[in-house]
């Protein structure tokens, strides 16, 4: 059978579906968890479609993985108040709780959400395609994240536990709360990246309303009773619906105390335009990125491919870290070409519940027609399409596509595809890519590719100062977690990793005293016999 033939045949009938894997009756969310209950909803809901499509006896249909509430900005605005009474000005229990039952709680949580692991990673491969082993490791990466916030949240509240004696004055300088906390992910790691920042906004001990993304919602449905059961009444809330409908007016309210935001720049200045005032509003953003791979003229091109493709492919290039220009010495183009379609080809295509597969259908709606278009306009300006079938399209499935040459006359050189598009950028001074990054609208990361110490060196001292993770002959990546992951220009605002988002989601706050004997005495009466939250000595 030819490739064409298969993508042909990508998709088939259910009961060809591995039992474990398949989807048995849709999932019917009709409650959502404001102030501690989890409420009925009975007004319209939003039916869920899988990027996975079936044979049936009359022809394809997409799979209906379930529904869930259409909330409206009543509902917003209830889960608002709840936050807001749930904080309390800072004087609620969960902000004034002591940081070790914080954690606790937290661990309580982590848990629970063990019990819902397969349910949870069923719904994420069905809602957003991800294959099922990916979908495993984003779920067993956001438990160990859980872990390792934890952890780090002991070592800062350590290094905190003593007084700064200083000019005559004493203080304890410990983190406090913000207020209440907007989370909103995106649908490419909906679980993982959204508790990315749940989680260190919560043990930091901020209220938190979140918005599951667009695709990538019933997967929170397990959580419900988890979410309702560990944490004290409105400490987590989540609204579902328009974002226009449910995500205005709660910013508009100017109570949003921070935004933390992971999706497109346009929609993040939206909602920071919304608030009545925006000094008020702390942000930490993850946007676009256009990161580039600068593949030298000496790189040891056998790693180089591999490393390219898995940077450019892995999840379909739905990754915001994914490679999505190469910029390619001239002299070792063509043999890197030729190269990238051997491994490309070796890159199993199918339905995510399939061993090994890397290219599954894609979630968004009309992607496959975007990509289309960005490869056809890229071939008017003189682009081939290199590997046989590239392109190719049944449904929300699209066949990767290398194009070469790519220059900057094309949408593809400056777009962001976020999909299975590859251009290939060549070039012979290395002016060129270090212009474009210069000259880009991003400044996420970038990966360079060579073998010799002095070139990489003056590359990565230019390259240091446009983006904020240089990888040498490896893919950009967000991980390891402790790593910190920010970005310049249109790519981000602020700094997430374990223990930076800690920092984000809470004010350094200072408890000080003149360093007289009364006032000793006084803060040893505190400390000792254990009478502030804040103020203490214990060791968690
Ligand atoms: O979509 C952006 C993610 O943060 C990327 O994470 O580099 O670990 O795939 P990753």
């Amino acid at each position: 059978m030819s490739i064409d033939e298969k993508v042909g045949a990508i998709f088939y009938e259910e009961d060809k579906i591995p039992e474990k894997f398949r989807l048995q009756d849709p999932v019917v969310q009709n409650e959502y968890l404001i102030k501690g209950q989890l409420r009925i909803w009975s007004g319209p809901m939003q039916e869920v479609l899988s990027p996975v499509w079936l044979k049936g006896a009359t022809g394809f249909f997409q799979k209906t993985v379930g529904s869930y509430p259409l909330l409206t900005e009543r509902e917003s605005l209830e889960a608002l108040d709840a936050a807001i009474l749930a904080y309390d000005s800072g004087r609620g229990p969960w902000p004034t709780m002591p940081v070790c039952d914080r954690i606790l709680r937290v661990e309580e949580f982590s848990r629970r959400m063990l019990e819902k692991k397969d349910e949870i990673i069923h719904l994420l491969m069905w809602e957003i395609g991800k294959s099922y082993q990916e979908s495993e490791k984003e779920f067993d990466r956001t438990i160990d994240y859980i872990r390792n916030t934890i952890d780090a949240l002991r070592d800062l509240d350590r290094a905190s536990s003593k007084f700064v004696a200083e000019q005559g004055i004493i203080g304890q300088i410990r983190r406090a709360p913000l207020g209440v906390v907007l989370c909103m992910g995106p649908f490419n790691y909906p679980l993982n990246e959204t508790f990315t920042t749940i989680i260190p906004a919560l043990i930091m001990g901020n209220t938190v309303i979140f918005k599951p993304p667009k695709f990538g919602v019933l997967l929170y449905y397990p959580l419900l009773e988890a979410f309702r059961d560990t944490f004290p009444p409105g400490v987590v809330n989540i609204v579902y619906g328009d974002g226009r409908q449910i995500i205005t007016p709660l910013i508009a309210s100017g109570k949003i105390d921070v935004l933390a935001f992971i999706g497109s720049s346009m929609v993040a200045d939206l909602l920071k335009r919304q608030h009545p005032k925006p000094h008020r509003l702390r942000s930490v953003l993850g946007l676009e990125a256009k990161n580039a791979a600068i593949v030298l003229s000496d790189a040891d091109m056998g790693p180089t491919v591999r490393e390219c493709v898995k940077g450019s492919l892995s999840f379909n290039g739905q990754r915001c870290t994914a490679l999505k220009i190469l910029f390619v010495h001239s002299k070792i183009v063509d043999l890197f070409l030729e190269r990238f379609v051997e491994e490309m080809e070796k890159l199993k295509y199918g339905m995510p519940w399939e061993e090994g597969v890397t290219i599954t259908p894609l979630p968004e709606t009309d992607k496959t027609a975007y990509l289309e278009g960005l490869v056809k306009d890229a071939q008017l300006f003189g682009a081939n399409i290199m590997n046989e079938y590239g392109g190719a399209i049944n449904k929300t499935f699209f066949y990767p596509a290398l194009l070469y040459p790519v220059n900057d006359r094309m949408r593809v050189y400056l777009e962001e595809q976020f999909g299975p598009v590859v251009p290939v950028v060549p070039y012979d001074d290395i002016e060129t890519p270090i212009q474009y990054i210069i000259e880009s609208s991003y400044g996420q990361q970038v990966s360079i590719f060579g073998k010799d110490a002095d070139t990489i060196a003056n590359l990565v001292d230019v390259l240091v100062n446009q983006v904020c993770r240089v990888n040498i002959n490896s893919m950009c990546q967000r991980g390891p977690d402790i790593f910190p992951f920010a970005g310049r220009k249109d790519s981000a605002e602020g700094t997430l990793s374990v223990t930076d988002a800690l920092r984000i989601f809470s004010i350094r706050t200072i408890v000080a005293t003149k360093d007289i004997e009364s006032d000793k005495e006084i803060l040893t009466k505190i400390v000792k016999e254990r009478k502030s939250n804040f103020l203490s000595a214990g060791f968690i």
